[in-house]
């Protein structure tokens, strides 16, 4: 064995004593557990903004309780393997005592992602990192984001950015290919990385990709004899309404047949894009600039979604996110879920109560007779303003390199942007539905934020305010997107025209 494979498989074990360490025999997932930080010294709650400290989510007195990890035997091996891996992501200790502040997510069990890395990263080059918590909804995180950009502030090195965000944050972001060998770009979705340049400036080095998934129950789905997942969205109510009235009449008030993320917030763009997309409505700005969002085929796709609302998904559907869907479904009490590839290796977790009884396939299919995954994910960014960008730019090459990939794709199943992990045979046997559903993920649907550049973000608003009154019964689909025609035009300036493309 390779000194570097005997270091991942030492990081997974770390991994699964810190997961023993912090289970404690619950059974349903809280973001306050799943946010809990190992180390207080890596992982800080504390925002360096007050406007930060005041959305802060996840309370963290706690986690100073399960602080130890026993690695006191691993530590011996980690060393003999840190000389090898120091080389291949480029680690010197040439910055020494640098402290480094860096704006990393807490959805699920990012922290727990890593933690690990982090600590391994200051063993090899005696650089400090801090963690500060973003919020979990991407539309809040934005608005902090922008409020430290604004302030020019160089309070945090590395941001831990969204996929829709380069256009938005390129004036403040330096040049990563200024500091990354062009090699290690290359090894990453060029796709992606076309994404992340704008202007010609690298703003950010991919650091995972995200495609939305359907998750089902298996063990539910051969109880009611059905022998697969649905293949459209008719298939799926009559699934979903079917499972529900049966687990229900057995006792079980709470179940529910399909839950998502209906908030106003990002990921209501993510989901009801999807929807569009899969009944042949096109993709709200399309990538020439033509508003293509007000056409019956987006209308007949919110009208079938509000009906979602309180008969198959539970009336608070309208004010989800990630994390209270797969707190309601990693129960056990839902037969689908709409999510993203994280809550696959959390819902398999030692606790979790359907470890083993789910799976995820493509989503359903509308009128447009195909599935449609969105695009998501997640760079890292280092802002202009940062005093300590050298050693900023060693930090990122490691945790969104090779070994940083590969290490939270194995304990996390967050998926590669760097391609060739996905023939990684430690990597495929950990996540097996990494290889079978390869194909979504390299076609999952782009947000139009490349076209809007840094008008994106209310682009977005416009259209998930106006696909929320939908689902909440306060406008009609037909009405809500006229005004959210009405709206894009006057945000962006562009036409609107018919749909050439589906
Ligand atoms: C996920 C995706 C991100 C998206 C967000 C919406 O984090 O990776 O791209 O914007 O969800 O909630």
């Amino acid at each position: 064995m390779s000194r570097r494979l005997w270091l991942v498989l030492m990081l997974l074990i770390a991994t699964a004593l810190v997961v023993a360490a912090c289970g404690g025999g619950e059974s349903e997932p809280t973001q306050e557990e799943a946010a809990q930080p190992e180390a207080e010294a890596v992982v800080t709650e504390e925002a360096p903004m007050e406007e930060a400290a005041a959305t802060e989510e996840a309370p963290m007195e706690e986690a100073a309780a399960t602080e130890e990890a026993p690695m006191e035997e691993a530590a011996a091996t980690e060393e003999a393997a840190a000389g090898e891996m120091a080389e291949a992501a480029g680690l010197t200790r040439d910055f020494e005592g640098t402290n480094l502040r860096v704006w990393f997510g807490s959805v699920g069990d990012e922290v727990g992602s890593y933690r690990n890395l982090i600590e391994e990263f200051t063993a090899q080059t005696g650089i400090n990192v801090e963690v500060v918590q973003s919020p979990q909804s991407a539309t809040d995180n934005l608005a902090q984001i922008l409020q430290f950009m604004g302030a020019q502030s160089g309070e945090l090195d590395v941001y831990q950015i969204d996929v829709i965000w380069p256009g938005i944050l390129a004036e403040h972001a330096a040049d990563l290919s200024q500091y990354i060998p062009q090699e290690e770009i290359d090894a990453h979705f060029p796709a992606i990385i076309e994404n992340n340049t704008v202007d010609g400036k690298l703003v950010g080095l991919p650091w995972f990709t995200d495609a939305g998934l359907l998750y089902y129950r298996t063990d539910l789905l051969e109880k009611y004899g059905y022998d697969g997942p649905p293949q459209t969205w008719d298939e799926l109510q009559e699934m979903a309404q079917t499972i529900q009235d049966g687990e229900r009449s057995e006792g079980n008030d709470s179940f529910w047949g399909f839950v998502w993320q209906g908030n106003n917030y990002e990921g209501l763009t993510c989901d009801a894009l999807e929807w569009q997309v899969t009944e042949g409505g096109g993709r709200i700005i399309e990538p020439d600039g033509t508003i293509t969002v007000n056409n019956p085929a987006t209308a007949a796709a919110l009208t079938r979604a509000a009906g979602w609302v309180d008969t198959i998904s539970p009336p608070g559907v309208t004010a989800y996110q990630e994390e209270d869907a797969r707190g309601v479904w990693q129960s056990g009490n839902a037969a689908f879920m709409r999510n993203w590839p994280y809550a696959y290796a959390l819902g398999n977790s030692e606790d979790s109560p359907i470890a083993g009884n789910f799976d995820v396939s493509p989503l359903p299919q509308g009128a447009g007779n195909r599935s449609a995954a969105t695009l998501g994910g997640w760079q890292l960014m280092i802002p202009q303003y940062s005093q300590n960008a050298e050693a900023a730019a060693m930090f990122v090459r490691y945790m969104a390199g090779p070994v940083g990939q590969k290490s939270r794709a194995i304990t996390n199943s967050y998926l590669p942007t760097i391609e060739s992990l996905y023939s990684d045979p430690e990597v495929l046997e950990a996540q097996p539905f990494m290889e079978r559903l390869y194909d979504v993920f390299t076609s999952a649907v782009a947000r139009p934020s490349t076209v809007t550049g840094e008008l994106y973000n209310e682009v977005s608003a416009a259209y998930f305010n106006g696909v929320h009154s939908v689902l909440t019964g306060s406008a009609t689909a037909e009405d809500a997107l006229l005004d959210i025609e009405d709206e894009l035009i006057d945000i962006t300036g562009f036409e609107p025209g018919p749909l050439t493309t589906q």
